[in-house]
């Protein structure tokens, strides 16, 4: 943060996940005296390993504390909300498909846990009213575009109707939802940031890019969804964790911002350039069933964040590369996170897909359709 900012003491919620472990590995490499306390629940997504950098270096692992704790415990987050400038609040189940496996611990997250985050702020808040702390903590959502639903063609505004059409983006929407209405009710210090489909290092093998990518290492068949013309807008995750350490600095109470990546493309052409950098067939790819509900694009207008002076500056080409490699390179921070639970997940998610899977014509450049070519 910089020196002028009032937010010294973070609480980073779901800070040894994906998203919000870049978040703390990246301001605590800022060397500017920040100080974190990560709460995260370590469910099978949450890994310390991936806040091992920063604990490594001694003086930010002064600047770091971790709890394992759950969101949705008004026990543990009371204390430490207590001592927090800020709340950012990354914690959620984020995985769609597991979302339709089963609906319930997005919901207790998502809903309940940021309930009982804005809960605690607004008990802070009565606190700094009555002189007993210098001010009222600030929070972030940190919230995603699939809260509007599958957008056929143009760019959703923060200012488009909401229409979230999978388990996991309803529960997404209802905490932002939340989030907002604290702000209206209470005049709580909430902002809510919306990004898009983030990749880099780090992120579980459950997604798009990771799933394919460490398949593919080891020769196993990637399963594309349908017909793989879905589209998505890549954000890198550096970017993103930049976008919400800027929303927490400059972003304003009450305020939604979108967070695109300005990468829109096809699932066949990520999966086509991930192939390439690894010097992949691409006759590891499988077409395999649909998943329920699929939407078919995501898109944002980015234009209110940029207003405010940010926007992404990774280019996906250069974002899929350096993530590619990583996952070349740290096969000791996957293979684990590829066993134990992991089994059961895969085959109750692909194991009948991959059975009905054909194999799939090569992508045509611009992602225009191409279709099955044959039974394998
Ligand atoms: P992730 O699944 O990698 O990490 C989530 C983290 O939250 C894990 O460390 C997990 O242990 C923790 N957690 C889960 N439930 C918890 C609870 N009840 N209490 C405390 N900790 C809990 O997710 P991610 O990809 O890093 O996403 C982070 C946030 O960003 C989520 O809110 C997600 O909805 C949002 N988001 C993600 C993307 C994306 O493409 N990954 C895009 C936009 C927004
Ligand atoms: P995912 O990484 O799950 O992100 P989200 O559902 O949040 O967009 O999926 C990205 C896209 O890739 C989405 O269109 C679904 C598709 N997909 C596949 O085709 N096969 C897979 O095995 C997975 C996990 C995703």
């Amino acid at each position: 943060m910089s020196d002028a900012s009032p937010f010294r003491r973070l609480m980073v919620t779901g800070g040894a996940g994906f998203i919000g472990s870049c978040f703390v590995r990246d301001l605590l490499a800022r060397r500017d005296g920040t100080r974190i306390t990560v709460l995260d629940k370590l469910t099978y997504a949450g890994n310390r390993a991936n806040l091992a950098p920063a604990e490594a270096d001694p003086e930010q692992a002064a600047r770091l504390r971790f709890v394992q704790g759950d969101i949705a415990d008004p026990v543990a987050v009371g204390s430490l909300v207590a001592e927090a400038d800020a709340v950012v609040n990354f914690a959620a189940e984020s995985h769609v498909d597991r979302s339709i496996l089963d609906p319930a611990a997005f919901l207790r997250t998502g809903v309940e846990g940021v309930y009982v985050l804005l809960e605690a702020c607004r008990h802070e808040q009565e606190r700094a009213t009555r002189g007993e702390r210098a001010r009222p903590p600030r929070m972030v959502q940190v919230s995603t575009d699939e809260v509007y639903g599958s957008v056929d063609e143009g760019e959703s505004r923060e200012t488009d109707p909401i229409a979230p059409r999978s388990p996991y983006a309803a529960a997404k929407a209802a905490g932002e939802l939340l989030a907002r209405s604290y702000f209206v009710t209470y005049g709580l210090d909430v902002v809510v940031s919306r990004g898009s489909n983030t990749y880099g290092p780090y992120h579980h093998p459950e997604k798009l890019i990771p799933l394919f990518v460490t398949n593919a290492i080891d020769d196993l068949p990637l399963p594309l969804y349908g017909d793989g013309l879905q589209r998505r807008d890549w954000l890198f995750v550096g970017d993103h964790a930049a976008a919400v350490a800027f929303l927490l600095e400059r972003g304003r109470a009450g305020e939604v911002y979108n967070v695109p990546g300005g990468n829109e493309r096809a699932n066949r052409d990520v999966v086509a350039l991930l192939l390439e950098r690894l010097g992949k067939p691409w006759s590891l790819v499988r077409s395999v069933p649909d998943r329920p509900g699929h939407d078919r694009r995501y898109a944002m207008d980015g234009t209110r964040l940029a207003g405010l002076g940010w926007r992404a500056r990774t280019t996906f080409e250069a974002g899929l590369a350096a993530t590619v490699d990583w996952f070349v390179a740290n096969q000791d921070w996957w293979r684990p996170i590829k066993s134990g639970e992991w089994d059961a997940y895969y085959e109750r998610q692909y194991a009948a897909r991959l059975a009905a899977g054909l194999a799939v014509a090569p992508a045509a450049p611009s992602g225009e359709p191409a279709a099955p070519s044959g039974t394998t």
